[in-house]
């Protein structure tokens, strides 16, 4: 049975397996961090993170869904709907009524799922790492 659930410090190693089989390298601190501010959701069945996601809250008012990464071998298989609808429960058990993403233009599955799951393009903007497309969701 899947359990989705706030990351604690004992899933530090299955976040950082997932981060670094899709090249984020981050020192454990980085990840603790996040652990303690409660921003990091995983499901975990058994001993196995399935997935992980990574959101800030921007300005007070403004949910940025930083990382959303499905393990290799569970991707397409619903899990990645599965995880946003769980973030956006979430989020609207908290007030908000909407949230942003950004992905690569690069990454074509990224863009395909955000085109599926997101209601609009807001843009793409000139970050230091490259360009990033930004997408905006209303929830509720
Ligand atoms: C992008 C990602 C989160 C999608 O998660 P997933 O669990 O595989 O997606 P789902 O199985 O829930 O599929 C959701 C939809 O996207 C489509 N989709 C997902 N991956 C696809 C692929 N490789 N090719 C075609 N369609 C795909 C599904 O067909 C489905 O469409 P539907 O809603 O019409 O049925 C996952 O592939 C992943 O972790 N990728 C690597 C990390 C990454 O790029 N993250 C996003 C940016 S942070």
């Amino acid at each position: 049975m899947t359990d989705i659930r706030h990351a604690s410090e004992h899933d530090l190693d299955g976040i950082m397996t997932i981060c670094s089989i899709y090249g984020y390298n981050n020192p454990p601190d980085f990840h603790l961090q996040q652990i303690s501010h409660w921003e990091i959701l995983v499901a975990v069945e058994g001993l196995d993170i399935l997935w992980y996601l990574l959101y800030q809250i921007i300005w007070w008012n403004t949910p940025f869904l930083a990382l959303l990464q499905i393990h290799p071998d569970y991707k397409q298989q619903g899990l990645g709907t599965e995880l946003l609808a769980a973030f956006e429960k979430k989020l609207f058990g908290l007030g908000f009524t909407s949230y942003i993403s950004s992905t690569e233009p690069s990454n074509t599955w990224s863009l395909i799922f955000h085109e599926k799951k997101w209601c609009k393009d807001i843009g793409t903007l000139d970050m230091s790492h490259g360009k990033e497309v930004f997408f905006r969701k209303e929830i509720g």
